[in-house]
């Protein structure tokens, strides 16, 4: 029984342009989805950050919050973080919003249309900073290439405990596919590779590290 509280985010985030338009990303959720209900199986309670997805949650050890920008994002996590054992960051939240949400349509015109667009908070990073010595901090990294020197980098910056490299140059893997493939990296380098894989398994694998490394920490062997 995992006696523990983790906050999970999951999906896209959508950082609109007027009444109609959004910047968006093709990220369906499945796997943050996935290790929610991966860790609330095991008894853990789980509150789930979920930007705008078409997915259902099953265990009623999740606690759903929809949010749709990465600004209402940061927002609860910066809310929900301090009370938990642990976060896992899987959401793929939009790098750029518009600096100007627009109250009217745009209109249709054949000029060039510039937008200007400024960065959104890193909510991981935000999270590592105010990270307390038992708490556990996880973050994905899904890149084009497999870039294990990359992804360490990106552990460092935001003081992640665990991070979890997916690439979308692997067949089936990343973005939309039910299947995915990862490397776990921690503060010493790669500490696991998985197959190709249906999503609920790799949730399965990522858990299982995600749990040991924190009893590791612990001194519970
Ligand atoms: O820097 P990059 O976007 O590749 O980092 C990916 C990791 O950081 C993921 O865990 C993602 O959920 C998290 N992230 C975040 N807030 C952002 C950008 C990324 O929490 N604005």
């Amino acid at each position: 029984m995992l006696n523990k509280t983790y906050l999970v985010t999951a999906g896209p985030t959508h950082e609109q342009i007027d009444p109609v338009r959004y910047i968006g990303n093709y990220s369906s959720g499945k796997m943050g989805f996935a290790i929610a209900e991966r860790l609330a199986e095991l008894g853990a309670n789980v509150i789930l950050i979920a930007g705008p997805v078409a997915l259902e949650v099953k265990n009623q050890k999740i606690l759903r919050i929809d949010i749709v920008s990465a600004d209402q994002m940061f927002e609860k996590c910066q809310d929900y973080f301090p009370t938990c054992d642990g976060a896992i960051m899987v959401a793929a939240v939009a790098d750029f919003k518009p600096v100007k949400i627009r109250s009217e349509k745009i209109k249709r015109s054949d000029e060039i249309l510039t937008l200007s667009l400024c960065p959104n908070p890193d909510i991981a990073a935000s999270l590592g900073r105010i990270k307390r010595a038992n708490q556990l901090l996880v973050g994905f990294a899904l890149e084009t290439t497999v870039d294990e020197q990359k992804a360490m980098v990106k552990l460092r910056q935001k003081n992640l405990d665990l991070i979890v490299l997916n690439s979308l140059g692997d067949d089936q893997a990343g973005f939309k596919f039910d299947t995915n493939k990862v490397t776990i990296l921690d503060q010493s380098g790669v500490i696991f590779t998985s197959d190709l894989k249906p999503k609920s398994e790799i949730a399965i694998e990522i858990v299982n590290k995600i749990i040991e490394s924190q009893q590791g920490r612990a001194g519970i062997s």
